[in-house]
């Protein structure tokens, strides 16, 4: 068999998810690969979190189960903002089939919630919205003496809080395993301050994601912009695309 044939064999073995973004799938091959983590990273008002809601209630029409997890907002706001763009929750919500769960980073038992929520194993699709505030809390960890930097020992109430850049790094890892071992397929978002060419606030984020797509808007010209950088096993074009955000959602033209 020649090398070409060989690999459009395994692009239809790539099972993917739809986004429930008018659009976006046509550019990524006809979705999200199943079982991966991708980055959605804008600055404020980019429709990152309108982003989420769609990846989430198209999950819902393929009667799958999901998970929103939130460190910014309260549970209640989330959804009369969904609502407010169609996207009803309210009775997923009551079945079971969908869950949203705000988690005070405030509190040491953070991880430990945050992981019982995804490793919990029954959620097809989660959106972690956003990843900033827990990259940027100091992180505990006990028991170094031994040489066992194990995460179980994060929040252990003993041992001093650090915020430096392995640290950071350390709390992202920590996430990112836990997605890929619930077997779900992931969104989390990352906040940009305007104007910034990155691809995450962190700066690890984008490295240790499967995909990278951003969100952005010229005010001047009343454009927005959605761009993917990354999105392993996908052949799609790096062009920035136009977007709109109407009563039902974001749109490419
Ligand atoms: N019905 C609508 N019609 C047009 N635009 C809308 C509509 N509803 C929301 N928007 C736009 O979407 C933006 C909110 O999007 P969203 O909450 O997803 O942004 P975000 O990237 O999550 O922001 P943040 O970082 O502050 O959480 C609003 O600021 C507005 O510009
Ligand atoms: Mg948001």
């Amino acid at each position: 068999m020649i090398l070409e044939q060989k690999v459009a064999q395994q692009d239809n073995l790539i099972q993917r998810m739809k986004t429930g973004i008018t659009g976006l799938d046509t550019i990524l091959q006809g979705g999200i690969p199943q079982q991966s983590i991708t980055l959605v990273s804008g600055p404020p008002g980019s429709g990152k979190s309108i982003f989420c809601f769609q990846f989430l209630y198209q999950g819902l029409k393929e009667n799958e189960k999901v998970l929103y997890l939130t460190l910014d907002k309260k549970e209640d706001g989330l959804i009369l903002q969904a609502k407010k763009l169609g996207i009803d929750f309210q009775e997923s919500i009551e079945k079971g089939e969908a869950k949203f769960r705000y988690l005070n980073i405030n509190k040491k038992l953070v991880y430990e919630a945050m992981s019982n929520e995804i490793l919990s194993g029954q959620y097809q699709r989660i959106v972690l919205d956003s990843i900033t505030p827990l990259s940027e809390m100091p992180m505990f960890i006990g028991n170094m003496e031994n040489g066992n930097a194990d995460y179980s020992f994060v929040d252990s109430e003993e041992n001093t809080p650090s915020t430096s850049g392995p640290i950071r790094r350390r709390h992202l890892l920590f996430i990112m395993n836990a997605l890929e071992s619930s077997g779900s397929t992931a969104i989390i978002t990352s906040e940009l301050p305007m104007g910034s060419t990155n691809l995450s606030r962190d700066g690890i984020s984008e490295f240790l994601a499967d995909g990278v797509i951003t969100l952005n808007f010229d005010p001047t010209m009343d454009r927005r912009k959605l761009s993917v950088m990354k999105m392993r096993n996908t052949k799609h074009t790096l062009k920035p695309q136009e977007i709109q955000i109407t009563s039902g959602g974001i749109t490419l033209q």
